[in-house]
């Protein structure tokens, strides 16, 4: 099969389209003959090397934690899908190709596209996540900083839905799409104390953090202290005493059904995909990169 593989880190020109051996699926697991596979800023981040350290890998790798397709291979002690069925779940061992191994899955509904499914499972894991850590209660006001993104666009969506007052952090071309979803926006950068403070004088009782890039002591500013802040992207977490939540705690297959099936019911909508070919991964990654375009799926 044709899968996207990377034998040094690097740039995206490390990436290359190699022939390799269809996996196959252990006990409980199923293999998809993959139809989308998401691209996540994770990839970028373990191809450049720069998790290297703390998330060394064995190269050749092939990236890819998310992907949606048909099953055509079931592990021993699988009940719950059978050959023919139409999945969308976390890939083991790569989702950059034609084949994948997925470990946790649940039924594509027909009403998402094989596109809109293959970019669910991580970003819509990290949001329920964060949301259940910080548990923002109606009524209450949550800050989500990068609202307009993957997982902040259904961060958002949940926490209004709960009755949150949400205020998120856009880059001035997305703030509609996040007043869309129901909250206030806000542009990020320098300053954005000040603005959250004016939209919401009631003040903030929790914060998520899902870009990075520096807000975590304006968070810190508007709490008064560190309670109830959580960062998914921020390393200068570490030094600010916030939790940097890493682990996947909410890749379960509960999870997964419940965001495929608000995902079908128009609940949560994400922003909007672009497919790419397998052979255009390292483009996929340059504008990701670049910043030219929101979510990117390959289709094999
Ligand atoms: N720890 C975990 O388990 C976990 C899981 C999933 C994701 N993540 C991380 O969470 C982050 C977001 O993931 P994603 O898939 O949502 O990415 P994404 O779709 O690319 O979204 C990035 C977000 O960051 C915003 N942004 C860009 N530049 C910014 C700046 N200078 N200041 C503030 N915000 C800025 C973007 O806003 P505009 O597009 O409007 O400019 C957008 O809202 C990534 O760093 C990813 O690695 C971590």
């Amino acid at each position: 099969m044709r899968a996207v593989s990377f034998s040094e880190y690097g740039d995206p020109s490390v990436l290359t389209v190699v022939e390799a051996e269809v996996p196959e699926p252990g006990p409980g697991q199923v293999r998809v003959a993959v139809r989308a596979a998401g691209v996540n800023p994770i990839d970028v981040k373990l191809r450049s090397g720069q998790m290297a350290q703390n998330m060394p890998l064995s190269l050749p790798h092939v990236l890819g934690l998310e992907v949606a397709g048909v099953v055509d291979a079931v592990g021993e002690e699988v009940t719950d899908a059978a050959v023919g069925d139409a999945v969308a779940g976390w890939a083991v061992g790569g989702g950059y190709a034609e084949y994948a191994v997925l470990s946790t899955y649940a039924a594509k509904p027909d009403a998402l596209t094989w596109q809109e499914a293959a970019g669910l499972p991580v970003a819509g894991e990290a949001a329920v996540r964060a949301l259940r850590v910080l548990d923002p209660r109606c009524g209450e006001t949550l800050l989500v900083n990068g609202a307009s993104g993957s997982v902040g666009t259904i961060a958002v969506q949940l926490a209004v839905e709960n009755g949150v007052t949400v205020v998120g952090t856009a880059g001035s071309a997305n703030l509609d799409r996040v007043c869309a979803h129901g909250a206030l926006a806000t542009p990020y950068g320098e300053g954005l104390a000040r603005r959250v403070r004016a939209l919401a004088p009631q003040g903030v009782d929790a914060v998520l953090d899902a870009a990075g890039h520096g807000a975590l002591p304006d968070a810190i500013a508007l709490r008064g202290g560190t309670d109830r802040i959580v960062t998914l992207a921020d390393p200068a977490a570490f030094d600010l005493g916030v939790p940097f939540l890493s682990k996947t705690d909410d890749q379960t297959t509960q999870t997964l059904e419940t965001l495929l099936g608000a995902a079908a019911e128009g609940r949560i909508t994400q922003p909007a995909s672009r497919a790419m070919g397998l052979e255009e991964a390292a483009q996929a990654h340059r504008e990701w990169e670049r910043k030219s375009f929101g979510k990117i799926v390959l289709v094999p």
